[in-house]
This record gives C-alpha cells, sequence and structure tokens, in this order.
C-alpha cells in the first residue's frame, strides 16, 4: 500500500543546505545511513543550497536540472531529500525527474514499516502512514489541479477517484485509531499493574544505533534483535530484573531517538514512548566512539523534552569504548553524583559491574520510606497511593482511617502532589510532618 523503497533501488541523496546550517555533511552522513536501513543503494549524493525555498520544487531550478541530470546519468530510480518537502513539491520533483522522490518522514516512515514487530507497533506504523498519505491525496491533487489549469478530461475523474481514496483513508484511519486505543487501554492496564506491584521501571533510551539493544541483551541475559540497522528496535520489550541489591526492577528497551524526527512521529509513538516518560531511571546510551555524540546526546534531550521525560533521572552509558584507543570501564559522576557517567562496551560485557551500581545507587535514592496516617475520608488519596506502588503495608487505625506504610521514590510521590483536589497538599503536608528528613517537597 505505501511507497516502500525497494531492495535494491538506486537512489541519489539530496541534502538541503539552509543559511546558518554548519553540520550538513554530518546529516548527509546520517541520512545515507537511513536510506542503506531502507535497503536502498545510494549511486550519487548532492548538497543544495535552500536560502530562500522554491514552491514548486523546495530546491532551485538548476538545482532540480543538475539533480535530472545525475538520476540519468546513474540510472537511479528513487531521490530521497532530507527535508521536509510538501505535498506539491514531491509531486512536481517526480514529474520532473521522472522517478519517485520521497522526503525526510517519508523515509523514516518506511523503516519504521519494516522494523515494527508487535501488534501495536504495526498499527501504529501503519497510522502514521495513513495520515501521512491522507496530506498527500488531498492537498497534492488538489494542487496540481490548479496547476493543470482544469484540463479537460483529467480533472473529473482525478476529483471522483480523489472523493473514492479520501473515505477509503478516512475509513481505515478511524478502524486503526480505534484498535489502537484499546491496545492502549491495555496497555495501561498493565502499567498500572506494574506500579501496583512497586516495581519501578529503568528504561534504556538513547539515539539510534548506540547500543541500546546489546546491553538490554546483557544486563537481562535475553536475546533481542540488535543489528548494525537503525531503529531495529521499535517496540519496547520488557524484562523483569532481579538479583540486584535494590530489588526487583523493569528494564525497558525503547525506540532508538533521531534528530529531527518528523513531529508526526513523535506523536504516534506517544504510547510506546511512555515507557520512558514513566521510568524511574533512564540509561541514556551514547556511542562515545561517535565523533557526533555530543550533537546526538542535545538531539536525545531534546526529544526527552518534548514527550516529557526530561525530569527522570538518568544514567550517561557511554557504550563502544572498545572502539576507542585506550579506553577502560570507569565511572565518573558529574554535577557533585547527581548524574553517574558511565564508560563499557556492552558488546564486550565490560564494565557491567560500575553500570549495575549505579543503577542500584540511583533507583535507593530518594525513597520515601515512611507511616502516614489517613483519615476515612481519604479513601481517594489511599486508591493514588496504591495506584502509584507507594503501599507497602497496612492496617486499620482507630478512627475507622488507614495506617499506611509507605515505599516509594519520591519522584512517584511528587506527582501526587500535583492533585488538584486538594489530596495532594495533604500528602505534602502529612509528610512533611512525619519525617521532615524525606524531604518530600
Ligand atoms: P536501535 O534499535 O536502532 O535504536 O539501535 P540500538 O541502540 O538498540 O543498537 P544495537 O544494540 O542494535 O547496536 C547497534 C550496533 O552497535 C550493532 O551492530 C552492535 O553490535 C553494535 N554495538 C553495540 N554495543 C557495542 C559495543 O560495545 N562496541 C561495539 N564496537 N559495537 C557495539
Amino acid at each position: 500500500m505505501y511507497d516502500r523503497a525497494a531492495k535494491g533501488e538506486r537512489a541519489v541523496l539530496v541534502q538541503t543546505i539552509r543559511a546558518g546550517d554548519s553540520d550538513a555533511a554530518a546529516r548527509l552522513a546520517e541520512f545515507a545511513e537511513l536510506a542503506a536501513s531502507a535497503g536502498a543503494g545510494v549511486v550519487a549524493q548532492l548538497f543544495a543550497r535552500v536560502d530562500t525555498p522554491n514552491a514548486r520544487f523546495l530546491l532551485g531550478t538548476g538545482k532540480v536540472d543538475e539533480l535530472r541530470e545525475v538520476k540519468l546519468a546513474n540510472d537511479a530510480d528513487l531521490i530521497l531529500v532530507n527535508d521536509i518537502l510538501s505535498p506539491v513539491q514531491e509531486r512536481n520533483l517526480e514529474k520532473y525527474c521522472e522517478c519517485r522522490v520521497i522526503g525526510r518522514t517519508g523515509l523514516i516512515l518506511d523503516i519504521f514499516a519494516l522494523r515494527a514487530r508487535s501488534h501495536e507497533g504495526k498499527l501504529q506504523v501503519e497510522l502514521a502512514q495513513l495520515k501521512h498519505m491522507a496530506t498527500r491525496a488531498v492537498r497534492g491533487w488538489s494542487g496540481l489541479d490548479s496547476q493543470r489549469g482544469g484540463s479537460i478530461g483529467l480533472r473529473g475523474p482525478g476529483e471522483t477517484k480523489l472523493e473514492l481514496d479520501r473515505r477509503l483513508l478516512r475509513g481505515r484511519i478511524q478502524q486503526l485509531q480505534e484498535r489502537l486505543d484499546k491496545v492502549a487501554q491495555q496497555r495501561e492496564q498493565t502499567r498500572r499493574s506494574r506500579l501496583r506491584n512497586a516495581v519501578p521501571l529503568v528504561s534504556l533510551v538513547g539515539y539510534t544505533n548506540a547500543g541500546k539493544s546489546t546491553l538490554f541483551n546483557r544486563l537481562s541475559g535475553a536475546s533481542v534483535y540488535a543489528a548494525d540497522q537503525l531503529f531495529a528496535t521499535l517496540d519496547p520489550t520488557l524484562r523483569r530484573i532481579d538479583g540486584l541489591p535494590c530489588g526487583p526492577f523493569v528494564l525497558a528497551d525503547t525506540v532508538g531517538f533521531i534528530r529531527d524526527l518528523p513531529h508526526d512521529l513523535v506523536a504516534a509513538f506517544q504510547s510506546t514512548l511512555a515507557e520512558t516518560r514513566d521510568a524511574d531511571l533512564l540509561l541514556h546510551v551514547v556511542d562515545a566512539s561517535d565523533p557526533e555524540r555530543d550533537q546526538r546526546m542535545g538531539d536525545v534531550a531534546a526529544v526527552l523534552a518534548e514527550i516529557g521525560a526530561s525530569d527522570v533521572p538518568q544514567v550517561l552509558v557511554y557504550n563502544k569504548i572498545d572502539s576507542i584507543d585506550g579506553a577502560l570501564p570507569r565511572r565518573d559522576d558529574i554535577d557533585g553524583g547527581l548524574q553517574p557517567r558511565v564508560w563499557l562496551s556492552a558488546m564486550q560485557g565490560l564494565g557491567l559491574d560500575l553500570l549495575q551500581e549505579a543503577v542500584v545507587e540511583q533507583l535507593g535514592r530518594d525513597r520515601v520510606r515512611t507511616e502516614l496516617h489517613l483519615a476515612p475520608s481519604q479513601g481517594r488519596l489511599r486508591a493514588r497511593l496504591y495506584e502509584a506502588g507507594a503501599v507497602r503495608t497496612e492496617a486499620a487505625a482507630d478512627d475507622g482511617g488507614w495506617l499506611l506504610a509507605l515505599d516509594a521514590p519520591r519522584s512517584r510521590l511528587q506527582a501526587l502532589f500535583g492533585l488538584a483536589d486538594g489530596d495532594g497538599s495533604y500528602l505534602r503536608a502529612a509528610l512533611a510532618a512525619t519525617v521532615p528528613e524525606a524531604r518530600v517537597d
């Protein structure tokens, strides 16, 4: 159904350069990796200055001529443009260069489609693809129609087909959305039961190809597909880890991040990314041997901010030290120990003990352990505390209320302080009165 870059297609890559861009070469290198991940063979690469974007082609007309020639000379059958192409620009380029043209969003969607494995992942990708297509079908056709100046014989059937396409698309999008909502509800239930059982969640995050799955396998003894491909892991994979002094926790491997992740895609993966937002601790995996690593860490931070996960505590994991001359496993914390950094090699299993120590420390940090007396009228707060997995034991109080023994990460209790119904302020006051040293606010 969707325009897939078929295996072995010969692609010309176009990297746009806008005023002030300084890292076009690095962007092009990354785009070439994306193209390879989609199975395309790159036969030529072009830079194109786009100081004032051309409405018809995005690129200037001279550049479009050059592109057409390069495409012909290399016998290419696909043009990939590392930029956001409007549907009209995509079509105009296709007509002029006589081959398929795909922009950055389309290419990433294509890779996502290849990689999605779980039911939910597949639904999410299909929904994102259809939404992407829907804008193309609607705006793309009408844009072309107006340019054709109403050619007789073309417009009528085109419009009818368009109406039909639109109806089909709309129906399918709605159907997918409903199914996804159902899956999301199931996921929410699993998440709640995990919270109820008070098992902390540790999520691996990082730029695509940083080595998250390899590390996941090392830490969990599982065998998750790790490949030198972008977005090999699209769906979160969860494993329970036992045997460490911090008690059991759930480890989640999540989708790799990437710079300029198209906005629609972030939205489409909201429920998958919830594993990141709800985590008690993030292991931010960085490819330490990557010359672009600082830039990529910034890109990951930007996505984390976008999905509301900036405040989750992090351990920075500098992976792949085996690819750096003379590098040894080590730990060097910054911010007075608040931000542990561990240098290791997931592939060679070096430095894993240092990481485990850091995880144990972080999960044990800032836990609030205290008793709380709730009045009979505070059943709602009690329910919330259970939902947050904060209650260790409970006994009936003389006044008909409850005596709860709480044990939970401070951040989880703090989330309850935000409640608008007054329960939150009660919790804050009650905890501050019982254990000022718990530093609950
Ligand atoms: P996405 O699924 O794209 O997000 O990737 P990922 O972060 O899960 O990376 P993955 O574990 O799939 O590893 C990517 C590539 O890096 C694979 O070829 C791994 O073998 C390689 N790799 C992972 N860890 C190390 C390491 O410690 N050293 C070296 N040299 N390579 C590693």
